[in-house]
């Protein structure tokens, strides 16, 4: 694909997501780690966090090793950064995978800056995981959130602190007070660790300073972006968000580097729809309040597929079905919101590859990129756009209306965002899409949209996604 258009003089290149996660980033980090970047880093969140990489010509999820180690033998280091919270067990699960693929990872780093997840932090978290279904958040149950709150109230074990047993055995009596309700024994939780850490110590480093040396040699440096903007701490609806900032800014202090020194960010946005997994306000939601209901309440793909009788098959314990199925399309095109939520889940297999949760769908909401244009900058790249072809039309959001009033600002405001009334400019649909090579050779109506949305969120699209394989990219 021509992406390398977009890399001309480019040396640090970022790609974040501009909604709430999900968009599509492994193909595009997967397509400049295999072709473009020395060195992939990571700077949010940890294992809540969902990509499939392709190793050795299968596919793999993983969640917190970024999408660059499937290169390593070509040389690419894959750095876990500063920012990022580690549960050491998963990342040991995680080379054990990659072990047993026969691939490699020489060229991975760790930083010593980042912070453990603990159990206790994984049994706070699914301890106090109001579930969705009950109007909770909906975590992913990772204990992400409560090991960023030791981390900000400064009591967090760093991976440093797992080579110095006194420091660690110190630091987890003085947390065992912190939370005495889950009993921390300080002995049984070093033997736990403990195991893991020759496994992880080869590749543990000051990636700070290193990621400084990387700069002055001029290696050319892509930023693995996790989760997304509306769920960042700082810029997404408090509560329903990820503890760190997963912003452009996050995502670069998260490896150590200012965002300025960024040449290029590319925010993603999946077009025209949009998904968002857990709980919280989500305006455009096709099927509104029912569809939120229904998605917290735990029902898997098989149960969705089963329910409106559509033919799948279990291959390698992974359900394979027809996303262009007829039915799946006629769903689409319901009169009923919430049958055609369900109908582009199921044709674009909007289901979590962290937890298996139905994703829920809404519009694509350019109110709520325009902010997102406003923090991650303008430049964007449209995803899956191809798994709604085959739709009679689509709507785009323009405009929140609150007391009969125009409105353009999405607030981080559950209360405000649950109240306002979104305004919808519906487009006719488009056929199918995946053979298109260059900007002119979309529909018109998409193109229509897609000019009307680079107008509203003052905003440049120049990547449009036109299928899950890297030739099915636009670049304009
Ligand atoms: P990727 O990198 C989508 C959501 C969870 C929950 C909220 C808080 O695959 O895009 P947490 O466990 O982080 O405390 O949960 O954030 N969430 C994500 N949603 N994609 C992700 O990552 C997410 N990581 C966290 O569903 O609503
Ligand atoms: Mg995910």
């Amino acid at each position: 694909m021509s992406l390398d258009k977009l890399l001309d003089n480019i040396r640090i290149l970022a790609v974040v997501c501009n909604q709430f996660g999900d968009s599509g980033k492994g193909k595009f980090v997967d397509y400049f780690s295999s072709n473009w970047a020395n060195v992939v880093a990571r700077g949010t969140g940890g294992n809540n966090a969902g990509h499939t990489i392709i190793v050795n010509g299968r596919e793999k999820v993983f969640h917190l090793l970024p999408v660059g180690v499937a290169y390593d033998s070509s040389g690419v280091i894959s750095i876990l950064g500063n920012g990022m919270v580690l549960d050491v067990k998963v990342l040991a699960e995680e080379l054990d995978e990659l072990d047993n693929e026969g691939a490699t990872y020489n060229h991975l780093r760790i930083s010593e800056d980042a912070t453990v997840i603990m159990p206790w932090h994984i049994a706070i978290d699914q301890a106090k995981n109001q579930s969705q279904k009950d109007g909770g958040i909906g975590s992913t149950g990772r204990g992400i959130g409560p090991a960023y709150a030791d981390k900000v109230a400064r009591k967090a074990v760093k991976i440093r602190d797992l080579f110095n047993t006194d420091t660690l055995v110190k630091k987890v009596l003085k947390l065992s007070e912190i939370y005495p309700d889950q009993n921390i024994n300080a002995k049984d939780l070093v033997e736990y660790i403990l195991p893991f850490v020759p496994r992880i110590k080869p590749f543990v480093r000051d990636t700070v300073t290193e990621m400084h040396q990387f700069v002055r040699e001029g290696k050319k440096i892509l930023l693995e972006g996790a989760q997304g903007l509306l769920l960042s701490i700082e810029h997404g609806v408090d509560p329903y968000v990820t503890s760190s900032d997963c912003s452009l800014n996050g995502t670069a202090s998260g490896v150590g580097l200012p965002a300025n020194a960024v040449d290029l960010s590319i925010g993603l946005i999946k077009f025209p729809f949009m998904t968002r997994v857990g709980g919280g306000p989500f305006p455009t939601e096709i099927g509104g309040l029912r569809s939120e209901k229904h998605c917290g309440e735990g029902f898997t793909k098989k149960d969705e597929l089963e329910r409106f009788g559509i033919k799948y098959e279990i291959q390698d314990g992974k359900i394979k079905y027809n996303p262009k199925d007829e039915k799946i399309l006629q769903m689409m095109n319901s009169q009923d919101t919430f049958i055609k939520g369900i109908g582009i889940r199921l044709a674009a297999g909007e289901y979590g590859a962290t937890t298996g949760r139905p994703r829920r769908v809404g519009c694509t909401d350019a109110v709520a990129a325009r902010y997102a244009v406003g923090i991650n900058g303008p430049i964007m790249a449209l995803t899956k756009v191809d798994c709604m072809s085959g739709a009679d039309s689509f709507n785009i959001c323009y405009d929140y209306q609150i007391d009969a009033q125009r409105d353009l600002r999405f607030k981080r405001d559950a209360a405000y965002l649950r109240k306002i009334t979104p305004q919808y400019q519906i487009y006719g649909g488009y056929g199918k899409i995946n053979s298109a090579g260059i900007f002119k050779d979309l529909p018109a109506r998409l193109m229509d949209a897609i000019r009307d949305f680079e107008i509203f969120t003052s905003g440049k699209v120049v990547v449009v996604s036109t299928g899950p394989e890297k030739e099915q990219t636009i670049v304009r």
